[in-house]
């Protein structure tokens, strides 16, 4: 499995203040948004393009346009604070949804919702959820997506911890993960150290 940390001035700003437990819910939409935007640019890098051609005001010149079908799939409920900040960037992207729950005692993951577009195989599918903790959802999700014939996923993280890493590299070796930051550990009830908490907690102020 393909780990990618991104690594840009821009990404270590608006993390200082992503896991400052000060920072309100109204600004860490914002603050979700923004590093989003940065995970999704890095994530996209190697999507291929085909040539085409268009009228500039003064005159027709080559260009090049995306040519390949994106599919981003939002984890419920934290994966939905990067939606548009992806959407922002690859609009012609489908979108499909998984809802998925981690047990607060035992922090095993329990999927209550899914609406993912089908046949997956042609498509580079973007799994967007904030945070790689044990890896069970991640791996959850990924296990749906393949599935439904995904070939190709990447996970966009927020913030991830060793232990989820090591488990997507046995449960989803296929898999490439994108995240802004690796941290350092888990503690006992599975929160990621020093990491930022609760994330859909803190995007949807409950
Ligand atoms: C969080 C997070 C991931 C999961 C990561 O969701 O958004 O989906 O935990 O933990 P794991 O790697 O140990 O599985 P949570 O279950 O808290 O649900 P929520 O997004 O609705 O708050
Ligand atoms: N989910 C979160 O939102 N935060 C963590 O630290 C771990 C799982």
């Amino acid at each position: 499995m393909k780990l990618h940390v991104v690594s840009h001035p821009l990404v270590d700003d608006v993390l200082s203040s992503l896991r400052d437990a000060r920072t309100p819910s109204t600004e860490f939409r914002r603050l979700a948004h923004r590093v989003s935007l940065l995970v999704t640019a890095e994530a996209t890098r190697d999507l291929p393009t085909a040539p085409g051609e268009i009228e500039t005001p003064l005159e027709t010149t080559a260009v090049r346009r995306l040519s390949r079908r994106v599919v981003a799939v939002p984890v419920l409920r934290a994966g939905l604070g990067m939606l548009d900040a992806f959407l922002e960037l690859v609009p012609s992207a489908q979108v499909g949804y998984f809802g998925l729950e981690r047990n607060e005692q035992t922090a095993v993951a329990r999927r209550y919702y899914e609406k993912v577009p089908k046949d997956l195989e042609d498509a580079v599918v973007y799994l967007l959820d904030p945070m790689l903790a044990t890896g069970g959802s991640a791996a959850m999700a990924i296990e749906g997506l393949q599935d439904l014939g995904a070939c190709h996923v990447r996970l966009l993280c927020v913030v991830a911890a060793p232990e989820g890493v090591a488990w997507l590299e046995t449960a989803a070796p296929e898999a490439e993960v994108y995240t802004a930051a690796l941290d350092r550990e888990l503690n006992h009830r599975k929160y990621i150290l020093p990491g930022l908490g609760d994330f859909g907690d803190r995007l949807f102020g409950t």
